[in-house]
């Protein structure tokens, strides 16, 4: 049976994470049009601090899909753990995150390849698992999450991450008023294996759920030039020829058919804390 789910087809992944470009302009565009929302990597420390018996002491931290290593960082920084191991499939990203790591003297931060449905540590081995805006990579996130179980220890904690099936509907009804897209607003949202509606419920057969938060989080791009820089990374539409890509050839055929406006779109972003159910209640 052949995927058609982009973020769910194994062929696509090296188009979507092969090289770090892509990523950090698609990350850096949405920041910058932000307006509502703590910043992610923010939140999960405090989840940590608040659900964890002993945040000040933990000991092997584990960030799965970690892509370019913004969140292990500032775990590394803020939580002051033994050590960080940032796991991703993508070769590209994780010789980008060790680059940006290197300037960080005095973490234990190291970086490794390796697929997530198949973590390369031993059982009961970690204080903190966390899995960020990566389990709807997997047609069987559920299998992850037990993965996540079994290197916990028994009071270890999951932290897991994802946004809502409608994420960014408006820039989907943008495409479809450009006409660069009639079906847009249609097509099967990316987060479709594991988002905000059923997190908890995929960890629920592995995990103890302690506690699970939504946030909505605001968006305001500054015209068809800023909010190109992500589209164009879009993989879920079917775009006329030479615009997924090219944010600049994008932003020049919205132009051609709307005018320039500021396009404000929103993303709820939930986190599921949860414990290994060898755990303590
Ligand atoms: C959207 S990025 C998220 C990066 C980071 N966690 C964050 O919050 O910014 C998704 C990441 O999941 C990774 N990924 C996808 N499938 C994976 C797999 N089977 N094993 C490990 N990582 C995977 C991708 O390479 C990519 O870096």
């Amino acid at each position: 049976m052949s995927i058609t789910n982009p973020f769910l087809d194994p062929s696509r992944q090296a188009e979507l994470y092969g090289h770090a470009s892509r990523l950090a302009g698609r990350s850096n565009a949405l920041l910058r049009a932000k307006t509502a929302g703590r910043p992610v990597p923010d939140a999960i420390v405090r989840l940590v601090r608040a659900h964890h018996e002993r945040p000040d002491r933990l000991g092997l931290v584990l960030d799965v899909g970690c892509g370019r290593g913004t969140s292990s960082m500032a775990l590394a920084e803020q939580l002051r753990p033994r050590h960080v191991i940032g796991l991703d499939a993508a070769s590209a990203l994780i010789e980008q995150a060790r680059r940006r790591a290197r300037h960080m003297a005095g973490l234990h931060l190291s970086f490794l390849r390796g697929d997530f449905h198949q973590v390369p540590l031993p059982a009961s081995s970690c204080d903190l698992a966390v899995a960020a805006f990566c389990l709807y990579h997997s047609t069987h996130p559920a299998t992850v999450i037990a993965e996540l179980d079994r290197v916990l220890l028994p009071e270890g904690l999951a932290v897991l991450v994802t946004k809502d099936l409608d994420s960014y509907r408006e820039m989907d009804e943008l495409v479809a008023a450009a006409g660069l897209d009639l079906g847009a607003t249609g097509h099967e949202s990316l987060y479709v294996s594991a988002h905000s509606g059923n997190l908890a419920d995929l960890a629920a057969p592995s995990l103890d759920v302690l506690h699970a938060e939504d946030e909505e989080h605001r968006f305001t791009f500054d015209g068809h030039d800023h909010v190109a820089e992500y589209l164009a990374t879009n993989p879920k539409y079917h775009l006329p020829p030479g615009l997924y890509g090219n944010p600049g050839a994008l932003a020049t055929a919205l132009r051609d058919v709307l005018p320039d406006q500021q396009l404000t779109t929103r993303s709820v972003v939930t986190y599921v804390v949860a414990r290994s159910k060898g755990g303590r209640s």
